[in-house]
């Protein structure tokens, strides 16, 4: 893409001169600006696309442990996790943003298997103390690892190991768009002097943008010593409208199924 891209930095440093450098306050301050999700809301990734929504559950129908409670990581307001909560004995969807918990609990009333909590995947045993109480378990997660660091991208996967059952499967979907965030943006019509609002929600709130997790992260953070890769590859994940005013965006994504060797 060109360099016109650059022409989007004088905003972003705008917002960022104003947001906190940590990222869990960042999710935090963004959900706590929320008030309308779905269709027609403020949640750039929270759609309720039926055809992505189908996509996912058939994948993760296939193949993870029908008998095995399902964690959620980076939930949200909880779409999938009620989704998953339809066909899984038990769910529990854990965010870093304590608002999206809410958020979470607030649009899941009446649904008796599943339940919220706080977590950050990206600390060391964030994931322990649920495992403790659950055993092992399947693994959902939808566009989290693409926009942690790679650091913090490392510890997140070893906690989903440690979680995962010897049954039990990883389900993840990410963006994987080529080039760098700041095409990511481009291509979800930031322009030099307009940001879609949806997006400029997210940007104000201090969450960085995505970085690509296609095949070549799924390679190298999934090594086959470690994992087997039961099904992989391109997909869509769809966000709110940016570029019109009511058309749908396809977001290039890509997906894996997983189990832990050994
Ligand atoms: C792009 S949103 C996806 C939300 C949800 N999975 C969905 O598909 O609707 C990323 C979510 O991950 C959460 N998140 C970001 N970093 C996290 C972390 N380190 N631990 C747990 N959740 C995190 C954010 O608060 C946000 O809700």
């Amino acid at each position: 893409m060109s360099f016109q891209k650059y022409l989007l930095l004088p905003q972003l440093l705008s917002y960022a001169a104003r947001a906190p450098r940590d990222p869990a306050k960042a999710w935090d301050r963004f959900w706590s600006g929320i008030r309308r999700t779905g269709n027609g809301g403020e949640v750039l990734w929270d759609t309720e696309d039926i055809r992505e929504i189908e996509e996912v559950m058939n994948r993760v129908a296939a193949h993870f442990a029908p008998d095995l409670p399902v964690i959620d990581i980076g939930c949200g307001n909880g779409r999938f996790t009620r989704l998953l909560a339809a066909r899984f004995p038990r769910v529990v969807g854990l965010d870093v943003s304590s608002h999206a918990i809410d958020k979470a609990w607030e649009e899941s009333a009446g649904i008796t298997n599943l339940s919220f909590h706080v977590a950050d995947v990206s600390m060391p045993y964030a994931l322990r103390w649920l495992t403790d109480e659950l055993g092992g378990t399947n693994v959902f997660m939808r566009g989290v690892l693409h926009v942690l660091d790679p650091p913090r991208r490392a510890v997140a996967i070893e906690n989903m190991r440690g979680a995962l059952a010897a049954r039990g499967v990883l389900y993840l979907s990410e963006s994987s768009i080529d080039g760098d965030p700041l095409d990511h943006m481009v291509l979800q019509g930031a322009t030099p002097t307009y940001l879609p609002e949806p997006m400029r929600k997210v940007v104000a709130a201090g969450v960085r943008p995505p970085s690509r997790f296609g095949d070549a992260e799924v390679r190298e953070y999934f090594p086959s010593a470690a994992w087997e890769i039961l099904e992989s590859g391109p997909t869509v994940m769809y966000t709110l409208p940016l570029r019109t005013r009511d058309e749908i965006e396809a977001l290039p994504s890509y997906f894996a199924l997983a189990r832990r060797r050994g």
